[in-house]
């Protein structure tokens, strides 16, 4: 195996640059003047002066779309945009069709991520049969199918009936996995099109309020509290979430949260373009929501970012609102998002983008070998971001089949010049490798 030798980087971004010799999938060596003439002869050299070097980030939401919408996503192509965004891990919901709601399917998921081999693809299991939110899928089996299911979600859509996920949450326990959920109490969001506000009112569109995300927040708290399981409350939109999760955390319920770099950035401000581009569920809120967001995330309320990377093909986003698909690309972007909204604020420093982007995903993911520290001995999943470059976001460039970012001609800060997985480089300055 070819060795690595990333020269000048600072951990975390913090104090002086050092050279981290990567040999056998592990960090071999960090420290000074270290030569690529003391390690193996065809070592891979990366000179990274003025960068930082950060844990390899992993996704617990993304939408891979294979099977049965190739024609938006792959396994391969959203790999790749993985890669390109400083992913070593990304977890793969269940939405597709067939639904991942069985063993087959998540195997099948599973062994395609180890064949493209760019990202560790984790299959995210249904919750109930065929997302449809009556019977519990078979979880177990899942958990203990070759790909080892670690979360479930019938993400897209929520688990409504309290019963249902009383017992999902009650059989989470003895497995050892999370339940995410897509917090959305569906009576309340019946012809639901964009937040329910002023910017609905006056663009005559059906509001979402933040009460249908607040109310299953809530309730599915005091179940997980009540079941003694782990809880995980996807791309958490509004203000008043944030306020619930507080007060269960500090009661001592197991729940963690996302947010998405969307709504730490985004507002419904948007809307008033008319362009689908900015449709996705949850919608984006108001800016003091998005305010509240980016503070909660800064004060581990909120745990960590994930992207909910959403691909749609050109049909079912160019279209009139009411008909477009929720949804945007997230996973090339995130780290740029999270620079823009979180650093360049104060409100984190790259050690916690560290935590934010790659340790707590990994923890609630349960990845042994992912967010770990950046030290001798432990396994070389890594993320290299120059912290002072900017690019300009061009849809028809991204690895994604889609196109549809929200970010299109915006300029950006942070550029991941290279992404490592257990110690073979997988994307160097904005190529596959
Ligand atoms: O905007 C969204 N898109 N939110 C979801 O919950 C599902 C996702 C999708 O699958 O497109
Ligand atoms: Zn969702």
């Amino acid at each position: 195996m070819t060795a690595v030798l990333i020269k000048g980087a600072k951990l975390y971004g913090e104090g002086d640059p050092v050279d981290v010799l990567i040999e056998n999938g592990v960090l071999a060596r960090i420290g000074t003047g270290i030569e690529a003439a003391e390690a193996a002869e065809d070592t891979e050299v990366i000179e990274a002066a003025g960068q930082v070097l950060l844990p390899g980030f992993v996704d617990l939401h993304t939408h891979l779309r294979e099977p049965g919408r190739e024609d938006a996503e792959t396994i391969a192509t959203g790999s790749a945009a993985a890669a390109l965004g400083g992913y070593t891990a990304v977890f793969a919901m269940a939405n597709t069709d067939p639904v991942a709601d069985n063993a087959v399917i998540v195997d099948h998921v599973w062994r395609r991520g180890q064949e493209v081999g760019l990202v560790d693809v984790h299959p995210v299991g249904a919750v109930t049969v065929g997302l449809k939110g009556e019977k519990l899928a078979e979880l177990g089996t899942m958990a203990k199918s070759r790909a080892r299911v670690r979360v479930f979600s019938d993400d897209g859509l929520c688990v409504a009936d309290p019963l249902l996920m009383r017992r999902a949450l009650e059989y989470s326990t003895a497995l050892d996995v999370v339940i995410a959920q897509h917090a959305e109490e569906p009576r309340l969001t019946v012809g639901a099109q964009a937040h329910e506000g002023e910017q609905s009112a006056r663009l005559g569109y059906t509001g979402w309020p933040a009460s249908a995300e607040e109310s299953i927040v809530a309730r599915d708290c005091l179940l997980a509290k009540h079941a003694g399981a782990r809880l995980h409350v996807c791309h958490v939109s509004t203000s008043g979430t944030t306020d619930i999760l507080r007060w269960a955390k500090d009661r001592g319920t197991k729940v963690s949260a996302e947010v998405t770099p969307h709504h730490l950035l985004l507002t419904d401000e948007r809307l008033s373009t008319y362009d689908p581009i900015n449709k996705v569920n949850p919608p984006l809120r108001t800016g003091g929501d998005a305010e509240k967001l980016r503070a909660a995330l800064a004060e581990g309320v909120i745990d960590c970012v994930a992207t909910d990377h959403a691909p749609h093909a050109v049909q079912d986003k160019d279209c009139e609102w009411s008909a477009a698909r929720p949804g945007m690309l997230g996973l090339q972007t995130a780290l740029s998002i999270v620079a823009e909204t979180m650093v360049k604020t104060g409100l984190l420093d790259w050690r916690g983008v560290a935590r934010v982007m790659s340790e707590r995903p990994a923890e609630i993911g349960n990845l042994p070998d992912h967010g770990r520290p950046l030290a001798e001995g432990e396994p070389a999943n890594l993320a290299l971001v120059d912290p002072d470059a900017e690019w300009t976001v061009r849809g028809a460039e991204l690895a994604s089949i889609a196109g549809n970012t929200p970010y299109e001609g915006m300029r950006l800060p942070g550029v991941v010049t290279a992404t490592v997985l257990r110690g073979r480089i997988t994307s160097r300055e904005g190529k596959i490798q």
